[in-house]
């Protein structure tokens, strides 16, 4: 008898994959739908109401995150935020080198193969085995014609967070205009993007308990005027992403990022915050699964999200067992976890990202990982060990 229950799993430990929206996010989205239900370009009442919310949310996302209103873009997701600021950016140059990391995102993967149809030459930035950029490589990768730069910020499979301020530094000594997906990093605590040496970053509101189908894109005001849209028909968001505006949804994110932004201040308060607590619960889980026989932790243990843990998953004999079938015994017991990027977890592909890390081809389908949230007790964790044991017996006996 499986104890899940299919909307809302016991043990959800897959926050990288997407988090289930806070409580006041939710309230906010149907709050908002209500009361500014009206396109935010019509002149008349509801239009203009819808209007004012639109802007307020875009004014508590910018200070949320340090930055000009006028430096946020709306978009549908972080896919589509990468998009607009690869293509749109790449489309108004003569095209030259691409370079991106060896551990990104499939959306990047993707634009970066569609920039190559479009005569662009495409570098990738090799990682170590810990899934780190190669750092030495900086001259060669960032010579000319290199014309532009995406490296993933926080990794999602592994973990690993890039030393994007070196990288995004090394480009601005350059002049190269430098991208990085924030997806996974900006659910784990707010940027002060007036600081960062960044000239795009995209992200998504849903790994932060926001709403599905809302991202953002954020661009240095010098980049605007370089990046070709790539829907066009209404002018909406400053002429580079045409269609009316998802205002509640908008309304959410801005919610999701203010609740981040408390956390934050009782940090200060109390030392303790949600983030620095998820980070506590990850590390004793961390530390109880080092019990299982067959495990081994894979990307940067020490810079690294602070909610993630991946791993190899094989028998005590040492054989490499499918993370996919890990994952679904997983489920059957109640505890939602992931074999690597949700976006690969429909094709059993072996992992680009352990292969850039040189894993073993033999352990190419074995990732797992656990990501944590907020959401999550004590209790729940204590059982983790357990189940994941149960998880591998099972798959084991049959292989
Ligand atoms: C690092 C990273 N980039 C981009 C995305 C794409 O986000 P979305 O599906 O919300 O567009 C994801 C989602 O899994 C991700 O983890």
């Amino acid at each position: 008898m499986v104890r899940v229950n299919s909307s809302r799993p016991e043990i959800y430990l897959d926050a990288c994959a997407t988090t289930p929206p806070g409580p006041a996010v939710i309230q906010r989205i149907m709050e908002v739908q209500q009361i500014a239900w009206g396109n935010p370009s019509s002149i008349h009442g509801p239009g203009i109401c819808a209007a004012e919310l639109l802007e307020r949310s875009r004014q508590t996302t910018a200070s949320c995150l340090m930055a000009n209103t006028t430096d946020v873009l709306f978009t549908s997701g972080a896919t589509e935020s990468i998009h607009l600021a690869l293509l749109g950016t790449a489309r108004s140059m003569q095209p030259g080198r691409l370079v991106i990391s060896a551990v990104e995102h499939p959306a990047v993967v993707a634009v970066a193969q569609m920039l190559n149809r479009e005569g662009w030459e495409v570098f990738t930035w090799p990682v170590d085995a810990l899934g780190r950029i190669k750092l030495e490589a900086v001259d060669s990768m960032l010579a000319p014609p290199t014309r532009l730069v995406s490296v993933i910020w926080g990794q999602s499979e592994v973990g690993t967070i890039q030393p994007i301020k070196t990288i995004g530094r090394a480009c601005r000594d350059r002049g190269i205009p430098f991208h990085t997906d924030a997806t996974q990093v900006l659910s784990q605590g707010l940027l002060d993007w007036a600081s960062l040496p960044i000239d795009l970053l995209s992200a998504s509101a849903h790994k932060l308990q926001g709403p599905k189908g809302i991202g953002l894109l954020l661009v240095r005001p010098e980049f605007l005027s370089s990046i070709q849209p790539l829907q066009c028909g209404g002018g909406q968001e400053q002429g580079l992403r045409a269609g009316t505006e998802p205002v509640a949804l908008v309304a959410g994110m801005a919610t999701a990022l203010e609740q981040m932004k408390k956390l934050a201040s009782d940090f200060d308060q109390s030392k303790q915050n949600q983030v620095s607590m998820v980070k506590v619960m990850r590390d004793a889980l961390q530390k109880n699964l080092l019990t299982i026989p067959g495990l081994y932790f894979t990307g940067d243990q020490t810079n690294r999200l602070p909610h993630h843990i991946s791993m190899l998953v094989g028998t005590a004999q040492n054989q490499p067992l499918s993370g996919r079938a890990v994952v679904r015994e997983l489920a059957k017991l109640g505890l939602a976890a992931s074999s690597g990027s949700a976006c690969m977890a429909g094709q059993s592909k072996n992992s680009m990202v352990l292969e850039a890390m040189q894993v073993n081809s033999e352990w190419l389908q074995s990732g797992l990982r656990f990501s944590l949230g907020p959401w999550l007790i004590d209790e729940q964790m204590q059982d983790v060990p357990d189940l994941l044991q149960k998880a591998i017996y099972a798959v084991a006996s049959v292989v």
